[in-house]
């Protein structure tokens, strides 16, 4: 039977209200859980975070103060949730080891996503994006090794790959050139708006938690990667916000964002295999119903839609996350290359030449040292090798996929180059 989130039951939001007991939980363990409840537990902030702050947004906008009434109500409890959420986070987990995992977030849910995707050029853009949140995750890693000796795979437990991709220097470009084509709300299906918005949420969250912690670590190279990479994450945002059809009504939006949860926690709850995690995904997702619902009514009495036609009468799977190595391998494979144009579209290096429009934010970014390139030369430096974590079919393609990304008209000056790894050798693991 499909799930029609329109006719399921909620819990009324009378009833949503909770003591601090039942609003803080107990964290999960940092060594013992699962490397997806860690990834599920991220995304889910990210996604409380938007939906507190859209809400925000809409009294800001608003001057319907029986709809503003509803969502102020609304809007303390999503708060109440994400705090539910965001504190299952246990408090030995560095910010660094977080940074792993909201890194394996951006990967494995994006190619989820690319592969469950309607709509080719959105496919196309998650492709795009995640290469690059691939390649931060390596560029992090470097650094959990040298400034906390963590091995990666202690967070990734071997799920995602640690590997570069197209270098995170390349990342930099004039923000307008992330805009995107945005889609049109007739006729686009209701799964490439749950998919924009749950990775949208993903991506804003991801940009965030690096602009607000990157301080908190005394190495300056460490200190520049975070501002690095959480520049590079606000063109993310950029690139999928600017996916959404801007004629959305803020209802439209409102009910999409519903929807978006409601997905989530169905999802959420079907896969989480932490027991009491588990329940309160399905507390959560019996509160986003009642949220949804109310959502519904709003757009029927305000703007005379039929919910229907924007939602639909069934879910989707928005954030299932499994091992996706194969698929990001043959992305890295084939698009380490590949760049923005002007045109809304993409680009390969070979078809760019003097004036493209990346170089007036490269030329400028790249002309002292990269962050994201400076650790992965202390690590050669000092200890032989780079942190990586790939099967010997990739390692052996390591030499390629590198030679082909780096640009030679544009290049930081610490560019670790080819030359510098011993490709040909199998590497030994440094952490057995
Ligand atoms: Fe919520
Ligand atoms: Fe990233
Ligand atoms: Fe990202
Ligand atoms: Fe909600």
């Amino acid at each position: 039977m499909t799930f029609n989130p329109l006719k399921e039951k909620g819990i009324s939001l009378d009833k949503q209200i909770k003591t601090w007991e039942d609003i803080v939980k107990r964290p999960y363990k940092r060594d013992t859980a699962d490397c997806y409840t860690r990834t599920r537990q991220i995304l889910m902030n990210g996604i409380e975070i938007e939906s507190w702050n859209f809400k925000h947004h809409y009294l800001r906008t608003s001057n319907n103060n029986d709809i503003n009434k509803l969502i102020a109500d609304i809007r303390r409890i999503e708060n109440n949730q994400q705090t539910t959420i965001n504190w299952l986070c246990p408090h030995n987990q560095s910010v660094l080891d977080t940074t792993l995992g909201y890194e394996q977030v951006a990967i494995d849910l994006t190619a989820w996503l690319a592969q469950n995707e309607p709509d080719e050029y959105v496919k196309e853009t998650y492709d795009f994006g995640l290469l690059e949140d691939f390649d931060h995750l390596y560029r992090y890693a470097q650094f959990a090794y040298l400034i906390e000796g963590t091995d990666p795979n202690d967070i990734l437990h071997y799920s995602t790959d640690v590997n570069f991709a197209r270098p995170t220097q390349y990342h930099h470009n004039p923000n307008r050139l992330r805009i995107r084509k945005s889609y049109d709300k007739i006729k686009t299906d209701p799964q490439t708006k749950a998919n924009i918005l749950t990775l949208l949420s993903a991506e804003q969250q991801t940009h965030n938690f690096y602009a607000e912690h990157g301080f908190m670590y005394g190495a300056d190279e460490l200190r520049r990667l975070y501002a690095e990479i959480s520049d590079v994450e606000e063109e993310h945002v950029t690139m999928y916000e600017t996916l959404i059809d801007p004629n959305e009504t803020m209802l439209e939006k409102l009910l999409l964002r519903e929807f978006m949860e409601v997905c989530c926690y169905h999802n959420c709850y079907k896969d989480e295999v932490d027991d009491k995690i588990k329940l309160i995904y399905e507390e959560f997702l019996a509160m986003e119903i009642e949220h949804l619902q109310i959502a519904a009514k709003l757009i029927e009495k305000y703007e005379n839609k039929d919910p229907y036609e924007i939602i639909g009468d069934k879910i989707y799977d928005t954030c299932h996350f499994e091992e996706q190595k194969e698929y990001v391998n043959k992305i890295a494979e084939n698009e380490s290359d590949k760049r923005l144009d002007d045109g809304f579209s993409y680009t390969f290096l070979n078809d760019i030449d003097d004036t493209w429009t990346g170089y007036q934010t490269q030329r400028i970014m790249l002309s002292k040292n990269a962050p994201s390139e400076a650790a992965v030369r202390l690590n050669i430096t000092d200890i032989g090798t780079d942190i990586v974590s790939v099967d010997n079919k990739m390692l052996k393609k390591r030499s390629e996929i590198l030679s082909n990304s780096l640009d030679n008209n544009c290049m930081a000056p610490n560019t670790v180059s080819y030359k510098m790894f011993e490709f040909d050798k199998d590497k030994a693991d440094i952490f057995e």
